[in-house]
């Protein structure tokens, strides 16, 4: 069985590497040729623990190889995966489909036998519907033409595990030989014993964001809690771990703190909003607005926080930020609270310096307006605030007292709990964080 993976951002470039790795061969094709070339070359274009030495492995093994052609893609493959982004539009909430249109009508002409086509992009309920549509009018006649949906689930930092191994997988299928097509092109990860759900094409698409809604909201829970701590002097760390002994409630995604950002869940949340209110049911997930207005609050409040510390004025103070990446063993920083903390800081007259371990140069492109130090050191040193942004490893490992040699006053805002502020307070330093007193 021959694959093509349309589109090589994270999502594709991990499944094609993944499936290579897994014994496939397989096709990765994306318009972007400038990522064709790097991949092809053994380049990895974004910052993924693993991923660059199964590159390698993988085009060491002769089964895996990159093209900008659709008609090679379908001379290929016999299933063919569409990974590309779902972005939130400009000007709306609702997910932008000119990707996932483009692969099915730049593919669907070249098609010529028998043939899956699977969706694997988070997109709104209803979309592969729309798209088996596209997929019949488009096609030559006479071909025979499946779509199925297998949302991806995998988390970034942690992108090759969650390939190989996955929690589950959901196979959203219209026949029998779909789901066949299906098991056999992920014969090895179900073989390691992987549940795999069976169900429709809507229910599949929906796992998704039904998956995501819900960790969306379980962050969200626990940083409205924090709230309340702060109007009350409760300490939501410890408040936390109190509710996550409750085995039905659980730590996991539990953990308060500036809150959630990145390429999936504040814009998956929004676009399931929009599409059911579209639908007519935007009463059933009106909560979502307020999951995500309670996120917006915590970087506001960080922002807050650092104000205070600096007397009440951030004009002419100069602030470290440690961390511009959305989590740590990212370089991505779509939607980063962390930057739109240092931006508003900026914005309000402090001299904000950043350090991030692996998203430099993506902050840089983004917010040219900041400055950028060469590691933590440099960025604190002089500093009237150090924030902590993004909780890399890295800075959990500072010494309060090396940094506190370097800085101009000793005063943190922990907007990630990852620190212990006993050992801050022993070293002077005023240690402050959300939900904490
Ligand atoms: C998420 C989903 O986890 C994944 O299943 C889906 O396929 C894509 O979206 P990802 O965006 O890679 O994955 O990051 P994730 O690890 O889920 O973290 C999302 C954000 O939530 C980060 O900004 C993180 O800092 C924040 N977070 C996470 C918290 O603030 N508290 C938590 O307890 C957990």
């Amino acid at each position: 069985m021959r694959l093509t993976v349309i589109g090589t951002g994270y999502l594709g470039a991990t499944h094609a590497i993944c499936m290579a790795v897994m014994g496939y061969e397989v096709l990765g094709v994306d318009v972007d040729t400038m990522k064709i070339e790097k991949l092809a070359s053994g380049e990895v274009p974004f910052f993924e623990p693993g991923l660059p030495e199964l590159l390698t492995k993988a085009l060491e093994s002769g089964r895996l190889r990159f093209s900008t052609s659709f008609q090679e893609a379908a001379e290929f493959g016999d299933v063919h995966f569409i990974c590309v982004g779902t972005p939130q539009q400009k000007d709306s909430e609702a997910a932008d489909m000119t990707y996932v249109d483009a692969a099915v009508t730049s593919l669907a002409p070249h098609l010529t036998r028998r043939t899956l086509v699977v969706g694997k992009s988070t997109v709104p309920v209803g979309t592969a519907d729309r798209l088996a549509g596209l997929l019949h009018e488009l096609a030559p006649a006479g071909t025979d033409v499946e779509l199925a949906w297998n949302p991806e689930f995998l988390r970034e930092g942690f992108a090759v595990d969650d390939t190989m191994k996955p929690d589950r997988m959901v196979f959203g299928v219209t026949t029998a030989w779909a789901e066949e097509q299906l098991r056999a092109a992920f014969e090895p990860v179900l073989a390691q014993g992987v549940p795999v759900k069976v169900t429709d094409l809507k229910t599949a698409e929906l796992v998704k964001v039904a998956a995501n809604s819900f960790l969306a909201t379980k962050i969200s829970y626990i940083n409205a809690m924090a709230e309340i701590c702060e109007a009350t002097g409760a300490d939501v760390h410890d408040l936390a771990e109190a509710l996550a002994y409750d085995e039905r409630i659980g730590g996991k995604f539990l953990r308060p703190g500036l809150g959630f950002g990145g390429g999936c869940l504040p814009k998956d949340i929004r676009a399931f909003a929009h599409r059911a209110e579209e639908l007519g049911v935007g009463q059933a997930v009106g909560f979502l607005r307020e999951i995500d207005g309670i996120n917006r609050r915590r970087r506001a409040r960080t922002v807050d926080l650092v104000v205070e510390l600096c007397g009440g004025v951030v004009e002419g103070k100069k602030v470290a930020a440690l961390g511009a990446a959305f989590k740590p063993n990212s370089d991505d920083i779509r939607d980063a609270p962390a930057l739109d903390v240092a931006a508003s800081l900026h914005r309000m007259g402090a001299h904000v310096v950043v350090y991030d371990p692996a998203a430099m140069d993506n902050a840089r492109r983004v917010h040219p307006e900041l400055t950028y130090a060469v590691n933590a050191l440099d960025a604190a040193r002089d500093a009237d605030v150090v924030v902590l942004l993004t909780e890399w490893n890295e800075f959990r490992d500072i010494s309060p007292e090396v940094i506190g040699a370097v800085a101009r006053q000793t005063k943190i805002v922990d907007g990630r709990h990852a620190l212990v502020p006993a050992e801050w307070r022993a070293a002077g330093w005023e240690y402050r964080a959300l939900g904490r007193p």
